[in-house]
């Protein structure tokens, strides 16, 4: 065999070799014994001394040539396995952006929030503005101008805690409608509000008391106010918590800072009236106190009684939620179980 066909034979078995390997390391391997000092090229050019002077040019660089083919095959066959080592890492550390991800816990008003809120809704339908009032409240605000003087016996049923003797965790919503009477301008118009928020009393806690709760008061002093408005704006509420076949009924009662005053009942939800356990076989599940504004307390707030006039009523957030919801613990909405929570979830 002369040196040219022994150096093809060279060139189409390495290259088979050189696209056969799958590591770099067995490619170094290759060119350096093919390549290299001691490799088969470089003893093909040592040959050459024994051939003619006029075929020395002619194998020289037909030699020259295969090695660089060689040499361009090993670096093509190098970049290839460098692409497919980089590919499959790529591959390796992916993201799969299909995979679910670790759910949030997505929260939700507490339910009592939600029964303010819709009530607000309602009223502010109707007309009326949401006042926010404060739940440390001057001696003055929840009891005096509400026709309560110190020593008054209707003290006693909210006893709550004091700050000063002054000063004192506000037993009843009401005190906020001594204070925006207090600073309503009528000249501008009737006043229509509503104020919700916490109210505390010094009761001992069980099923039915906390000594934290909630209500919402509704002040409306106009110079033409009946009460009929006041049972068309209850009867409005009652439906609008309890659904459009109920009624409502009212009952004699008293408060101090109404004249008269009522209980309102609404007709039972659950049996429409029969009887069931739930208005314990009444037919009727008291829900609120009203009543028309006593004079007094539109004088202590420098409102004249011979012009304006009006309705309050006090409704218990806590009460409504109880009632609608089939909750039988009070406690349950304070102690902030997720479990118990988690039941009045709502979208969005
Ligand atoms: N403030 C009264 C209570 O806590 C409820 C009420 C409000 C009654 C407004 C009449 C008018 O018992």
């Amino acid at each position: 065999m002369d040196l040219q066909d022994k150096l093809l034979a060279l060139l189409s078995e390495n290259q088979k070799k050189i696209e056969d390997t799958s590591e770099l390391a067995d490619l170094d391997k290759i060119r350096v014994n093919l390549l290299g000092k001691k490799g088969p090229i470089t003893e093909v050019l040592r040959g050459m001394k024994n051939l003619e002077a006029s075929e020395r040019p002619k194998v020289g660089s037909f030699a020259n040539k295969v090695r660089d083919d060689l040499q361009a095959a090993i670096d093509a066959r190098r970049g290839d396995l460098r692409a497919d080592a980089i590919n499959r890492k790529l591959e390796k550390e992916t993201v799969d952006v299909t995979l679910p991800g670790t759910p949030t816990r997505v929260g939700t008003p507490h339910i009592l929030q939600q029964v303010i809120d819709d009530l607000s809704d309602l009223f502010l339908g109707m007309g009326y503005q949401i006042v926010d009032s404060y739940e440390v409240e001057e001696d003055h605000y929840n009891f005096e101008m509400l026709n309560i003087p110190a020593d008054h016996p209707a003290r006693d049923m909210q006893d709550t805690f004091y700050i000063t003797k002054e000063l004192l965790m506000r037993t009843q919503t009401s005190a906020a409608q001594a204070r925006t009477l207090e600073r309503h301008d009528f000249s501008k118009g009737p006043l229509k509000m509503v104020s919700p928020g916490r109210v505390y009393r010094r009761d001992t806690d069980d099923a039915t008391h906390s000594h934290q709760f909630h209500q919402m008061e509704g002040l409306v002093i106009d110079k033409h106010t009946t009460m009929a408005d006041l049972k068309g704006t209850l009867l409005a509420m009652a439906q609008h918590v309890f659904g459009a076949e109920r009624k409502i009924r009212l009952r004699p009662s008293y408060f101090p800072f109404t004249e008269p005053s009522v209980e309102v009942d609404v007709s039972c939800f659950r049996c429409g009236g029969k009887g069931c356990a739930v208005c314990k076989y009444s037919g009727w599940i008291e829900v609120l106190g009203a009543g028309m504004v006593h004079p007094n307390v539109l004088t202590a707030a420098g409102v004249d009684p011979e012009v304006y006039g009006g309705f309050a009523f006090g409704v218990g957030p806590d009460r409504l939620a109880m009632l609608k919801y089939g909750v039988d613990d009070i406690r349950s909405f304070y102690t902030d179980d997720v479990r118990f929570l988690e039941q009045f979830h709502t979208e969005g």
